[in-house]
């Protein structure tokens, strides 16, 4: 059973920075569902990106509303799907108290709940796309090295961020007598608009960034660990992104299964 190539994938957060990257790194001929809250900006997109060997469809909707994810599981239904990347995200930036409570918890809504629930959602659809061709679909679900430790000022961030990684990494686990790859994406800083300092030196690209993650997909070796050693590559874990942030270029790719 292979990979193979992909014959459509679904986006979350493709009008902006990595999201985006994705969009446009995966290949020319691989139909793509993109979503985000940017209506002119999908329809550039959709306008830039469609050709005669690729359709591209877009759903507006903000991630925050349970009703987005309805709206994207419905569209993504209508054809295969080989591959769902969970990308959208916020990250709040300042003192929690300072914070507003709306704010906050859009963060927890969009980097955690829609994630889980376009997983849950999609998940029969990715299995049974790869077990009828005889492929292998996947997950690739956006965390950060923000996952592997505290970070004060940007709590609620790190704290979905440990999420999406626990939260993956389980899941790759459960599911790794499946057709399916399931992966964590951690990077370091990356220049998008959602960085403050985006000229420091050692901050990635995101098309470099999509493009490590969708090289990795298929792979077992990238970065294993299996869970009844993760007690103890814990201390390890923070130990790196605390290398690596230092460094400013951190990116750890984890993946379970194989
Ligand atoms: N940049 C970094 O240094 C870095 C490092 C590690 C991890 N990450 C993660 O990478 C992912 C992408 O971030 P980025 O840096 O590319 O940021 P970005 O350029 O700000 O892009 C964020 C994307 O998420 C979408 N989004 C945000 N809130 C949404 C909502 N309520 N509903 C629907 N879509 C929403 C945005 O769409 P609209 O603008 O259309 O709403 C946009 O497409 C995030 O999960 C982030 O946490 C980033």
């Amino acid at each position: 059973m292979t990979l193979g190539r992909p014959r459509r994938i679904l986006v979350t957060g493709a009008t902006s920075g990595i999201g985006e990257a994705f969009a446009r790194t995966l290949p020319r001929d691989c139909d793509l569902v993109l979503t985000g809250r940017n209506e002119a900006k999908l329809d550039q997109l959709a306008h830039e990106l469609a050709s005669e060997r690729r359709k591209v469809e877009v759903v507006a909707a903000d991630l925050a509303a349970s009703a987005a994810v309805d709206a994207i599981v419905d569209t993504a239904r209508r054809g295969p799907l080989d591959g769902l990347v969970n990308n959208a995200g916020l990250g709040p930036y300042g003192r929690f108290r300072d914070a507003a409570t709306d704010e906050l918890t859009a963060a927890v809504d969009v980097n955690c709940r829609a994630p889980v629930a376009l997983t849950h959602a999609l998940l029969p659809h990715l299995l049974e796309d790869a077990r009828s061709g005889d492929r292998r679909a996947f997950v690739i679900n956006v965390a950060s090295t923000a996952a592997y430790a505290p970070v004060p000022r940007m709590a609620v961030y790190a704290a979905t961020k440990a999420f999406v990684l626990s939260f993956t990494e389980a899941l790759a686990t459960e599911l790794r007598s499946e057709p399916l790859d399931v992966l964590a994406l951690c990077p370091g800083p990356v220049r998008t608009r959602a960085l403050p300092f985006r000229f420091a030196p050692g901050t990635r690209s995101p098309e470099d960034v999509a493009r490590l993650a969708l090289d990795a997909v298929g792979r077992t070796n990238v970065a294993y660990t299996d869970m009844a050693t993760r007690a103890m590559l814990a201390p390890l874990s923070n130990a790196r992104a605390v290398v690596s942030r230092a460094l400013g270029a951190g990116l750890a790719l984890t993946q379970r299964g194989g």
